[in-house]
């Protein structure tokens, strides 16, 4: 398959209005109390009957220092005394879930995310790894996708042999901007030497996969400084980019407000800055993943798109369609059968649910039919950008002309508009509607309507 994309300035300025990241449909905000521990219960049961491998996602939500951009859920302390409680109630709740699946069932793949993971020392994430191979079926041979997210600040060369040696094999690094005056303005300050040492330690260390996080959009960014940060980056050539549009949502995130608003780029800045990127990225030889993600064409991930078998969750674009989601940890979102659940979102709660030895799961939402279908063609359309109406009439008993005939009026405007073609077949998404690929799958998101001021902006 063709994996370029083609930028169209006035494409992107009609369409540019707020939508979900879809790295869930129904997304988060779908998610209601009235699921809890019985009826994630029901579903754990279900799938333990299907049988089939597990990807466990766990939440480790501390940082030393505040970045002010952050919309990420974590917890920022210097003092490191916090994390001894949490990682007691942790490998507890490792237990209590490990205990409900089925123990033929292995872990294809792994997650630790943040907040920032490398805040635990090593002997704190070994314990962490034992208490996950005792209560879980871990490979043993490497061939597993053990994945982490490290801050160079807080990582060093010792830290990634030893993060290889608990069994991890793909890393993703943050980096956001090397600016020194963008950095003093996100209160992120990172040196080159010390985030290339980590890059380097990682591919020495054999890590398969590493990537790095660049935003774009935050304060004092220009076309210029961001194309210099860019090509730093480029020339230690990671496997993979993620390069987010800055989510500037300061009643939300309230260390956002001590970004001064008069600092942020314009619109008309942003779209340059997306441009060049994408200029940058295709002439170093990287094909355009989706959403915000960028990959050499022999990484897995461009590999699986390829193939047609990339997947979309919730740490992004995976190669894993197949496997459950257990969620540990605080906030941590988890997928089991046809529902979705959460964890108690802070601390306290999340500590007291354990220690009265009950599963933390405070919300959820069980998917219908009509979830699976839409979620099923939003998954198509954002990994694969096409999609062939019989395969889904096929697996749904549907005729999708009938079914979707408000949305096909829809998406004959953005036909009309170039963004992609429509057929009796299918929908197959233009060069220049990949990067708009939200909005084509907003068009399928029944509970858009009265949701949208709630998400970041397109572009
Ligand atoms: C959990 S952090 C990565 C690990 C580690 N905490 C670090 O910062 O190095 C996840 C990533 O989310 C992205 N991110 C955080 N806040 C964001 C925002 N407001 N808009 C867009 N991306 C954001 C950053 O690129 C960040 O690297
Ligand atoms: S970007 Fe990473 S280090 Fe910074 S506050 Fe967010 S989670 Fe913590």
């Amino acid at each position: 398959m063709d994996q370029s994309i083609t930028f169209d300035l006035d494409l992107i300025k009609r369409y540019d209005k707020s939508g979900p990241r879809y790295t869930s449909y129904p997304t988060a905000l779908e998610l209601h109390e009235g699921f809890g521990e019985a009826e994630y219960l029901q579903h754990i049961q279900k799938s333990n009957a299907a049988g089939g491998p597990l990807s466990l996602y766990f939440h480790i939500p501390f940082c030393d220092t505040v970045c002010f951009y952050c919309a990420c859920n974590k917890i920022v302390t210097k003092n490191r005394a916090h994390a001894v409680p949490y990682l007691d109630n942790l490998c507890r709740e490792v237990a209590m879930q490990g205990a409900l699946f089925d123990k033929s069932r292995p872990v294809n793949q792994l997650h630790w995310g943040g907040g920032t993971p490398t805040f635990l020392n090593y002997e704190q994430m070994k314990r962490l790894m034992d208490t996950t191979r005792e209560h879980f079926t871990l490979h043993d041979d490497d061939s597993g996708e053990y994945s982490i997210e490290v801050d160079p600040r807080e990582t060093n060369d010792r830290t990634i042999a030893q993060l290889r040696e608990l069994g991890f094999n793909r890393i993703s690094l943050g980096l956001q901007d090397f600016d020194p005056d963008v950095q003093k303005a996100v209160n992120r300050l990172q040196s080159k030497e010390q985030t290339f040492a980590v890059l380097e330690a990682a591919r020495k260390e054999g890590f398969r996969s590493t990537n790095i996080d660049l935003i774009y959009g935050l304060p004092l960014q220009t076309e210029h400084t961001f194309a210099k940060t860019l090509e730093q980056v480029l020339a230690y050539a990671p496997d993979r980019f993620s390069i987010f549009n800055y989510a500037h949502m300061p009643s939300r995130f309230k260390t956002q407000r001590q970004i001064n608003d008069a600092d942020l780029p314009t619109p008309a800045v942003k779209l340059e800055i997306l441009q060049m990127v994408g200029q940058k990225l295709t002439d170093a030889g990287y094909v355009y993943i989706g959403m915000d993600h960028f990959a050499k064409p022999d990484d897995e991930l461009a590999v699986a798109q390829r193939e047609g078998k990339l997947y979309r969750n919730f740490q992004g674009y995976s190669t894993h369609s197949d496997c459950d989601l257990v969620g540990l940890g605080v906030t941590s979102i988890g997928r089991v059968g046809d529902a979705y659940m959460q964890n108690y979102k802070e601390l306290d709660e999340y500590d007291a649910a354990i220690s009265q030895g009950k599963l933390p799961v405070f919300r959820g939402v069980d998917l219908d039919e009509d979830d699976k279908l839409r979620r099923a063609v939003i998954t198509q359309l954002i990994c694969h950008f096409e999609l062939t109406f019989s395969k889904i009439e096929t697996e749904f008993t549907i005729d999708f002309a009938e079914y979707f005939a408000p949305e096909l009026e829809n998406l004959r405007l953005m036909k009309a508009d170039g963004l992609l073609d429509l057929t009796a077949d299918g929908i197959q998404v233009s060069t220049a509607g990949r990067l708009l690929i939200r909005n084509i799958c907003m068009v399928f998101d029944k509970y858009l309507a009265q949701k949208q001021q709630q998400f970041s902006k397109v572009i």
